[in-house]
């Protein structure tokens, strides 16, 4: 199914497009030029697709038969979620997915990749039964989409999982949350599988480990001081403990996978990572040190293990005796236990080393904790200075910086061996002053994003890079985790009241782009720096 012979002949023909445009001209954060690309600047077989995940669009949180996720419990406790959201209704997915397969259908995709609530079809984990009810929705999902010509690309966890398995092991922190696991993996293979034939076993490990157990703003909400202040959890050990068993939870899927169902269900199995990447705040060698291992400490922490089978040797250094150990047994079961790697990938940080000099950081785009092993003896931060890395969007720690997509993937290229790479999400949130109107009509930043980065991302491929898919982040707007529904990344807008859906510009934008129509019919009129200076766009 991953051949390469497509991939080969599209390295031989596919040659620079002489148009280039630059991204951000005048506006706050560095300008990069950008080519414009066509869909058929990739190679055959490449999917296109949209992600979605279950918690934030499925809403329906207590119907035929679900039982209570730990999203669902985290966000009633106040001052958790912003301005007390909740997934309760989310997008209401759950009973609109026939509208949302066709608009889906409408946008001309080859791909959708969604996950599986855990609760909705395993309510107790695996002492309980497998709810009928949840089997069939997801059941009519798949058959939907194929009916249309669409892949399911299904991601069986997306970090929603059953509040009485939270209860009983403490999310990850417990190792006998992995059966639990395999057996919810198995009940989708065993379900699904006939008719699935890419498989994300758990998406962004790293992003739980941090958000989850070192932060404290995902549920369990675990942190201690100074990463934040939490009624329970280590900040310095929990993470690592989690990421562990996730990974192994993992290999045990994969194993099983390969084993009783490939065989006669001919798919691929792989993992999704959230993916920085990370510049040096200065030449200065320390920093560039910095940023390497910025890199070994959130992407490498699981893709060494999932390919090599153990920890980075940058992770050993600096990691004493709270680093989990392999056993020979479980080295050999993770190690070559991915087909493919899952990159989220939307931006890039400036990294400085807290090794040779102190770390002490201000300002809302720079997080403490940088002087401590858990994150590297590297801080972090999105600006310089004063002065964004690139332009600023609707999350604090997301600029737009598209050179940073083909560098990643040229990383992650050199790392692995050039190992086949899905970028699994890829996407914009518009700033929150964006007024209605432009951000309806207009759109024009979301569709520059795209542009500019799936142009940094043809750069990576003609270079040698075995990307073969890519999808946007996200359908339509949804339940964007602790930032509740201000934060907007959709295609599609949805009224909050109405819960209608509304294709923005970028929607259009991404059906002529999957129709090979040029992008410059759709060439953005934006003065950049007026947006800057009004907080909106204005016509040139
Ligand atoms: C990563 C996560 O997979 C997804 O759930 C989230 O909404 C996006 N990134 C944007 O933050």
């Amino acid at each position: 199914m991953l051949s390469s012979s497509s991939f080969l002949l599209f390295i031989l023909i596919i040659s620079a497009n002489p148009c280039v445009r630059a991204y951000n001209e005048g506006g706050n954060g560095i300008a990069e030029e950008f080519e414009d690309v066509k869909r058929s600047d990739f190679p055959a077989g490449f999917l296109f697709g949209v992600s979605t995940s279950s918690y934030q669009i499925e809403g329906a949180i207590l119907e035929d038969g679900k039982s209570l996720s730990d999203w669902d419990v985290f966000v009633r406790k106040i001052g958790n979620i912003k301005n007390g959201d909740t997934g309760d209704t989310a997008t209401d997915h759950y009973h609109r997915y026939m509208e949302d397969i066709e608009i889906i259908h409408s946008l001309g995709v080859d791909a959708y990749r969604f996950s599986i609530s855990w609760p909705r079809i395993l309510p107790n984990g695996k002492s309980g039964g497998v709810n009928a009810a949840g089997i069939m929705f997801y059941n009519s999902i798949i058959d939907n989409l194929l009916l249309r010509g669409i892949q399911p690309f299904v991601t069986i966890y997306h970090w929603d999982m059953p509040q009485v398995l939270s209860d009983k092991y403490g999310g990850w922190l417990n190792p006998l949350i992995q059966d639990d696991f395999l057996h919810f993996a198995e009940t989708c293979f065993k379900n699904f599988g006939d008719r699935v034939r890419y498989w994300v076993t758990i998406n962004e490990p790293n992003t739980v480990a941090e958000c989850a157990y070192e932060w404290g703003k995902h549920p369990p909400g675990h942190c201690s001081p100074p990463l934040g202040n939490c009624s329970a959890g280590n900040s310095d050990t929990e993470p690592l403990i989690a990421v562990h068993n996730m990974l192994l939870a993992h290999a045990k899927a994969s194993k099983l996978y390969r084993e009783q169902f490939l065989p006669k269900q001919e798919g691929v199995i792989g993992m999704v990572l959230h993916s920085f990447m990370f510049e040096p705040l200065t030449d200065d060698e320390h920093n560039k040190e910095a940023a390497d291992r910025a890199l070994a400490f959130n992407l490498a922490w699981a893709l060494d293990p999932l390919v090599f089978g153990d920890y980075p040797p940058e992770m050993r250094r600096y990691h004493g005796n709270e680093l989990p150990k392999f056993t020979s047994e479980e080295r050999l079961l993770i190690r070559d236990s991915i087909d493919f790697i899952g990159l989220n990938h939307y931006s890039t940080l400036y990294a400085k080393d807290c090794i040779h000099s102190s770390c002490s950081c201000s300002g809302s785009a720079c997080l403490p904790g940088g002087d401590r092993a858990i994150l590297g003896f590297v801080s972090t931060s999105a600006e310089n200075g004063g002065v964004l890395i690139g332009e600023p969007t609707g999350m604090p720690r997301f600029s737009v910086v598209p050179r940073g997509m083909e560098e990643i993937v040229d990383y992650t290229v050199n790392r692995y061996d050039n190992k086949p790479i899905f970028i699994t999400e890829n996407g914009y949130s518009s700033p929150l002053q964006q007024d209605q109107l432009d951000d309806l009509q207009r759109d024009v930043k979301r569709i520059e994003f795209h542009q500019a980065y799936l142009s940094s991302l043809a750069r990576a491929m003609r270079n040698g890079a075995d990307v073969r898919g890519y999808f946007v982040w996200t359908l339509m707007d949804n339940f964007e985790w602790s930032f509740g529904y201000d934060v907007k990344f959709g295609l599609y807008s949805v009224d909050r009241a109405t819960l209608n859906r509304n294709p923005r510009s970028s929607a259009k934008w991404y059906r002529n782009f999957l129709r090979n129509i040029s992008s410059n019919g759709m060439k953005p009129r934006t003065a950049f720096s007026l947006w800057n200076k009004v907080g909106r766009a204005e016509e040139e």
